[in-house]
């Protein structure tokens, strides 16, 4: 089977010519990607480029102008609500603004994806709650509230909600932005580990060239609303492509 054939089975999203304005704005232009089972994709792309609208449409959350989005090669517009529903459920999110709630603890955070979906006696769903906090290193802090962590404890915090439902698929928006580096560093490795430890598929929106170079399997670059690259970390490093050796030098921590 060849990764060049667009049919290939390892695709586990697809994105094929999605166009989409807001208003007179043209943000998509026809941006075409494929993210394979079992990768990390890291995106990257300046600012207001259109990087959560592609992953709000992969949610099912923005519908395209024109172009579709395949979730294991079936197009989400064709899927009536019970099976979006279902094909969503699959699928976690860690979003930029995905703030927990401050009036419940964390271990009451972590639940509430499983209370939403009624999965489960309350024993079990604390199993399940001190399973997910001990995957990013909490369990200590079961009982805390939200406003005694640090920003870096409170994206672990909303890592381990997202996976309690064990998705398939990890959509981070700029999971590492305004945390430092060394807490940077510790959601890169737990963006690693859920990918060892679970297989997931993940997608990640990222302006931080060293966190993209530490996670990505493939790097997708943005521009204008179409993807311009996607390769691997060493592909890009070694493109002599102005707009992306701009793009790079313009987004990595100056050496020391
Ligand atoms: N729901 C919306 N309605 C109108 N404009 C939107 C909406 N969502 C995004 N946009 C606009 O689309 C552009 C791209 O936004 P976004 O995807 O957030 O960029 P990025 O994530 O790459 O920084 C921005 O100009 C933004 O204002
Ligand atoms: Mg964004």
């Amino acid at each position: 089977m060849s990764k060049e054939n667009g049919n290939s089975d390892s695709a586990f999203v697809r994105l094929e010519n999605l166009t989409k304005s807001f208003g007179a704005q043209e943000i998509l232009r026809g941006v075409d990607l494929e993210i394979r089972k079992g990768e990390t994709l890291v995106m990257i792309g300046s600012s207001g480029g259109g990087k959560s609208v592609v992953l709000k449409h992969i949610t099912g959350l923005i519908k395209p102008d024109k172009g579709r989005v395949l979730l294991n090669g079936r197009d989400i517009a064709s899927l009536n609500k019970e099976d979006l529903a279902t094909a969503r459920q699959r699928i976690g999110l860690l979003f930029q603004n995905g703030a927990l709630f401050d009036s419940m603890s964390v271990g009451q955070n972590v639940a509430f994806p499983l209370r939403e979906s009624n999965q489960g006696p309350t024993d079990q769903l604390t199993d399940k709650v001190i399973e997910a906090l001990e995957l990013v290193n909490l369990a200590p802090h079961i009982d805390k509230m939200p406003v005694d962590l640090s920003g870096g404890m409170r994206k672990r915090v909303a890592l381990a909600r997202a996976m309690i439902t064990r998705p398939e698929l990890m959509l981070y928006d700029e999971p590492t932005a305004g945390l430092d580096p060394v807490a940077t560093g510790i959601i890169d490795q737990l963006i690693l580990q859920m990918q060892k430890q679970y297989s997931v598929t993940s997608i990640v929106v990222t302006h931080d060239m060293q966190s993209a170079d530490r996670i990505a399997d493939r790097i997708a670059f943005l521009h204008e609303g179409r993807v311009y690259f996607c390769g691997t970390p060493t592909e890009l490093r070694n493109s002599s492509d102005p707009l992306l050796v701009n793009f790079i030098s313009g987004h990595s921590v100056p050496p020391p």
